[in-house]
């Protein structure tokens, strides 16, 4: 597969530039996640201890940290809730191998793939459930209401999701809505949820809710671009995946609606049965439909809302960071 740049005239983001305006505090947050998955029994050390120590990029607990430090946060939950949003992140992709039958992530193989599906699901509701009593911690009923509302909105677009595989009539509206729960939400979690700690007034908490619900967007809608995009080694992820499991996601609907006759027969029938078998007919459908394109479009939209949200708020360096960790999430290959 062909991996092309999307965006060549923009310099790249510098995403180790963002991440080391909360160096500190995020040193803080991996300390923490590394204490909570401890339990006496050992699997549980050792499938945790593999799957946090993997490399995963933290996006969201950074998102949180920038925002508790741009409104000038003096406290230390944000530590804590920080690490309670890349917890529930963990336990969602614990889960999501498995019902993806994925056998990569981050560059090595799947928990799943390692220890098997029972294994990796229960140790997934362990850092789940983990999670719970962390936040608990804050002793803020708000809080909780934030994170049980997202987490159980997060399981109803996987469930929707799972409802619209193999499904070929799925809507490009149905296919947001399934992006929105599944993924926007940790992200507008992870944006209220400082804001609230920050005791910041209703308005700034929306601006942030919706700076993370529209870069969450963002995010996904570029993840299931770089499904059919990227190479498999930059992305530290088997691409291809999705096709697989006849998930109709955008790049692969916008291909079948725009492609000629031949081409989106071949589609709705990798659709409807999965599998791999027409992937050089599909890929070349996507490209000669400018599929990739049109979902990188919509992303650069998204991403040009979540910039939106925060215009207007007081400059801080965490605000600008902001702005880029935005530009990031649409121009990244990994
Ligand atoms: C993967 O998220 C799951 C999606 C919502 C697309 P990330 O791409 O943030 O995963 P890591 O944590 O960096 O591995
Ligand atoms: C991730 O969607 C959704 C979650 C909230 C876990 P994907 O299934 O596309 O994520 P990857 O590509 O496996 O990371
Ligand atoms: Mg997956
Ligand atoms: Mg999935
Ligand atoms: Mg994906």
């Amino acid at each position: 597969m062909q991996t092309q740049t999307l965006h060549p005239d923009t310099p790249p983001v510098d995403i180790d530039g963002i991440k080391a305006l909360v160096s500190g505090d995020m040193n803080a947050v991996n300390q923490l996640i590394q204490q909570s998955l401890y339990s006496e029994v050992a699997l549980i050390n050792q499938l945790g201890h593999y799957i946090v120590n993997s490399g995963g990029k933290r996006l969201r607990p950074v998102l949180l940290l920038l925002v508790a430090r741009h409104f000038g946060y003096t406290g230390d939950q944000h530590i804590n809730l920080a690490a309670v949003i890349e917890f529930i992140h963990t336990a969602t992709l614990l889960h999501d191998d498995v019902v993806d039958s994925s056998m990569l992530r981050r560059g090595q193989a799947t928990a799943n793939q390692r220890w098997g599906n029972e294994a990796s699901v229960l140790v997934g509701d362990f850092v789940y459930s983990r999670a719970f009593q962390m936040m608990v911690k804050t002793d803020s009923m708000q809080v909780l209401k934030i994170l049980s509302d997202t987490t159980n909105i997060i399981a109803e677009g996987e469930v929707q999701q799972l409802l619209n595989r193999h499904d070929p009539e799925t809507t490009k509206a149905s296919y947001l809505e399934v992006i929105r729960h599944k993924t926007a939400k940790l992200f507008e979690a992870a944006g209220r949820l400082a804001a609230v700690i920050c005791e910041r007034p209703a308005a700034e908490e929306e601006a942030m809710a919706s700076y993370g619900r529209h870069l969450g967007t963002a995010f996904q809608l570029i993840d299931d671009a770089l499904d059919y995009n990227a190479s498999s080694e930059t992305l530290g992820k088997n691409v291809g995946d999705d096709l697989a499991e006849g998930k109709p996601t955008l790049p692969l609907l916008y291909a079948m609606w725009h492609g000629d006759e031949e081409q989106s027969k071949i589609i709705e029938d990798a659709i409807s049965n999965g599998g791999l078998g027409n992937i050089e007919a599909i890929l070349q459908a996507i490209e000669s439909t400018g599929a990739i394109e049109y979902t990188s479009r919509l992303a650069h939209e998204e991403a040009d809302r979540a910039i939106a949200a925060i215009e207007g708020m007081q400059p801080s360096i965490y605000l600008e960071a902001m702005r880029n960790l935005a530009r990031f999430a649409v121009e990244r290959d990994y």
